[in-house]
């Protein structure tokens, strides 16, 4: 049987946020004993096949986490039938993913900070051209949202 929960989450270039957030929920959902599949892709094909970011790498590295093995891959729209529930980092992923939802998909696409329920709305900051500070920021914010949502898969059966 597929797992109950199949979760894509979704950034500009899946080198940053996105593998960062796929590695924090995978750490959370293992941690407590959920079956969910999870993956990340990017709205943008500039970095397909890409390892994720140095600094994204050493982020989760510091937080006991594995991501260098991902591989940056581009959103389709045969993601909408894969995934049960798709999370945006920003608003602008957010419109473009909606942009690729084939007719009929009631496929649920959210913020992905919108699952901690509070300032409803708010985007994980891009840390791509900044520092290392930057990063530490991003790892906060996904991973309490990770856990946040982990917390919500406990309670929901998809
Ligand atoms: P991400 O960060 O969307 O969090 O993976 C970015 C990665 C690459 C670029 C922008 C954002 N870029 O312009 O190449």
């Amino acid at each position: 049987m597929p797992a109950p929960h199949a979760i894509l989450f979704v950034c500009l270039g899946n080198i940053c946020r996105s593998p960062l957030a796929e590695g924090a929920f995978r750490a959370a959902a293992s941690k407590a004993g959920i079956e969910a599949a999870a993956d990340s892709a990017g709205t943008a094909a500039y970095h397909v096949g890409k390892p994720p970011d140095a600094r994204a790498i050493r982020i989760a590295r510091q937080h006991g986490i594995e991501i260098g093995g991902y591989r940056a891959r581009h959103i389709e729209a045969a993601d909408f039938a894969r995934f049960t529930q798709i999370w945006a980092m920003d608003e602008a992923n957010l419109a473009d993913i909606e942009a690729l939802r084939p007719a009929g998909s009631d496929t649920p696409v959210g913020l992905f900070l919108d699952v901690l329920g509070e300032g409803q709305g708010r985007s994980v900051a891009d840390p791509y051209y900044g520092d290392e500070a930057g990063f530490a920021r991003t790892w906060e914010e996904v991973n309490a949202a990770a856990h946040a949502l982990v917390a919500r898969l406990q309670h929901t059966a998809s």
